[in-house]
């Protein structure tokens, strides 16, 4: 097991009882609730939620009793937050499979889904009102207003070619950024530690999160379902125009890059990906990920060293590997 997994098996399992226990309703929302718990347990890596521990952690390395269980309520809202996020992401995107089960578009209907993302949002809030931090509930707050716009700027650019790599860097920082910049930060918020510290978990954040979701990008186009519990070539199908794309059309000129708009027009996933390999837009999107990685981690400087503060770097360069 890595560092960071081992330095936050036993918070998380308490973050995992609290996700749990916060789903819990009373009688009448016993449907939703299966629903939600259904998506939960499929569990994940739980990234964002270890990264808030960690991220406590790495600030102040003695946490008492009662700051531990704030920074586990967080942890629990961040991720419960998310997988809200990504239960209406699945609807939008119609796709069928998530963290290798179906989702619950496919199984109970989009109108379903998008109200059991609903409620498991508002439990989100519900937890997170615990905790009586104003700060946290703005930084919150704000996290969905750019989830939000990010996922609608993406709706708006669906099949456009012509969208640059500024553009793309802005929806990746509403749709993916922002939730790591807050699970990172919000540790620093609630113990009102000096903006240095905060602004610095957020510049970690943000930049590995950047990494990540490019990674993310990157294996829709080379990875294989059953490593990435995700249909592959699913952002060319939705018309979505991520990194690897955008860098072979810049750097292509002429007939092949008229071949490769025109493959990438008509969906023709194996073609695109092909031409992606051979001009090298693979390879590049893989730096990209790995200097946001790097210059992540540098952004960690101002804490102490530490464990965690060594299993922050860790986790950045595997997300931009996706072998976390
Ligand atoms: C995954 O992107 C999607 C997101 C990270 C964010 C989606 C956000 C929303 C739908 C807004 C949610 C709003 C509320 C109120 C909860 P992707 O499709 O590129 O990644 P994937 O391959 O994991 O699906
Ligand atoms: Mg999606």
């Amino acid at each position: 097991m890595s560092d960071f997994m081992l330095l936050t098996a036993d918070g998380l399992q308490r973050v995992e009882k609290l996700l749990f226990s916060t789903l819990q309703g009373t009688k009448e929302e016993e449907n939703v609730n299966a629903m939600c718990m259904h998506v939960v347990r499929a569990g994940g890596k739980r990234l964002r939620p270890r990264l808030t521990l960690l991220s406590a952690a790495a600030l102040i390395q003695d946490l008492d009793d009662k700051c531990s269980d704030a920074v586990e309520r967080l942890a629990a809202a961040v991720e419960l937050l998310h997988t809200a996020s990504l239960i209406h992401d699945d609807v939008i995107d119609k796709a069928s499979l998530r963290r290798g089960t179906c989702t619950l578009n496919e199984t109970d209907g989009n109108h379903a889904a998008v109200l059991a993302g609903d409620y498991m949002f508002t439990r989100c809030f519900v937890l997170l009102h615990t905790l009586n931090c104003m700060p946290l509930f703005d930084s919150m707050a704000q996290t969905v207003s750019a989830l939000v716009t990010g996922e609608l700027e993406q709706l708006k650019r669906q099949g456009d070619l012509s969208v640059s790599e500024q553009d793309y860097r802005r929806t990746v920082y509403c749709k993916t950024g922002a939730l790591f910049e807050l699970a990172c930060s919000g540790p620093a918020i609630f113990f009102k530690c000096e903006n240095e510290k905060i602004e610095a978990l957020k510049k970690y954040g943000r930049l590995l999160g950047q990494g990540f979701q490019v990674a993310d990008d990157l294996l829709d186009y080379q990875g294989r379902s059953d490593n990435t519990g995700k249909d592959v070539g699913e952002d060319l199908s939705d018309g979505r125009i991520t990194l690897p794309l955008i860098i072979a059309l810049r750097d292509l000129g002429g007939k092949a890059r008229a071949d490769l708009a025109e493959a990438a027009k008509s969906g023709d996933f194996n073609r695109v990906s092909k031409t992606l390999d051979e001009v090298g837009a693979l390879q590049k999107t893989q730096e990209f990920a790995l200097q946001s990685a790097k210059e992540a981690t540098e952004a960690l400087n101002i804490l102490p060293k530490s464990p965690y503060r060594d299993a922050l770097c860790e986790i950045a360069l595997k997300a931009a590997l996706r072998s976390a």
